[in-house]
């Protein structure tokens, strides 16, 4: 890698948005590393053409983002476990004309529980609110890790029953069920949760609103959002205010990034500088 340019970039449609640009060419210059990280606005027609052009100039590995994270998977060689038990993929490292698909999203968020909230995954009991795309990545990463329990409550009921279908399909895991989003029903989960989940986008840029009701939400619980804008939503606000241990969905993003640089380099992040980072950007 010493004496070739090292280049990383993101493919997406929007990509102007994106904070990846800033961590990646955060923790290369930290390290050292002569390269740079570039988002490339991709239309969804482009996808194959991107890539083989990626490959072809020999960049070291991209991320993918929204719409493309399915629809790359039938240009890849390879997918990790989590990217097939997904069925998307956030990640793709090219190498000898290989190009494998990784899915680091769910493992971000675990990673995050693991080092942020020092949360172990195996024999707890989930409640999952939403189940669109972060939530499957998230869920399969839980099963994957042993989660005694998932219960999945989504305001469109067929959705999060396909999610757990998902689940009992893909990981033959059989410990997950679709639950009503109703505050009386959500109220009987909580007293047999431990870990409640938000991955829906209620709450974000600081909009009124809460994903479930938080009566029952008390000092037994760790809740967790992925929304990181407000870094503490309003639903984490009152959860902590109930006694909960809380946990916001910044750690997720840097993460997700973390694990994927790591694909790519075998290197980490480095430590805090990367969060206080963004902080800046994202409230200054
Ligand atoms: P992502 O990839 O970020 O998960 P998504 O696939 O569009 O995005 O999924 C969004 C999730 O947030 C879904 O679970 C969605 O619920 P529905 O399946 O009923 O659409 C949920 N969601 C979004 N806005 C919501 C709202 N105002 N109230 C409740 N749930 C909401």
């Amino acid at each position: 890698m010493a004496d070739k340019q090292l280049i990383l970039g993101i493919i997406g449609h929007p990509v102007g948005h994106s904070l990846s640009p800033l961590m990646h060419n955060t923790a290369m210059k930290h390290w050292g590393m002569d390269g740079c990280y570039v988002p490339f606005e991709v239309k969804p027609k482009g996808v194959a053409q991107a890539l083989s052009g990626l490959r072809a100039l020999g960049v070291e590995g991209v991320n993918v983002t929204i719409p493309h994270k399915q629809a790359v998977i039938e240009y890849l060689d390879e997918l990790d476990p989590p990217a097939r038990a997904i069925g998307a993929v956030n990640t793709i490292k090219f190498s000898d004309s290989r190009a494998v698909g990784f899915n680091t999203d769910g493992s971000g968020f675990v990673a995050s529980l693991k080092e942020d909230a020092g949360q172990e995954v195996q024999g707890m009991t989930v409640l999952l609110i939403g189940a669109g795309g972060a939530a499957r990545g998230i869920a399969v990463k839980l099963a994957m890790e042993g989660a005694a329990e998932i219960r999945v409550a989504n305001r469109t009921v067929a959705r999060g029953r396909a999610l757990v279908e998902h689940l009992r399909s893909e990981l033959s895991y059989g410990a997950a069920e679709s639950v009503a989003l109703e505050s009386s029903s959500i109220g009987r989960v909580l007293s047999q949760t431990d870990i409640v989940i938000n991955t829906t986008s209620v709450g974000m840029n600081g909009k009124g609103g809460m994903p479930i009701s938080p009566e029952g939400i008390d000092e037994h619980h760790l809740v967790c959002d992925i929304v990181y804008t407000p870094l503490e939503t309003a639903f984490l606000k009152e959860c902590r205010r109930r006694g909960a241990r809380t946990l916001d969905g910044l750690g997720m993003l840097i993460h997700q990034g973390d694990l994927a640089f790591q694909i790519w380099t075998d290197k980490n992040f480095p430590p805090n500088i990367i969060r206080d980072l963004l902080i800046k950007k994202l409230f200054a």
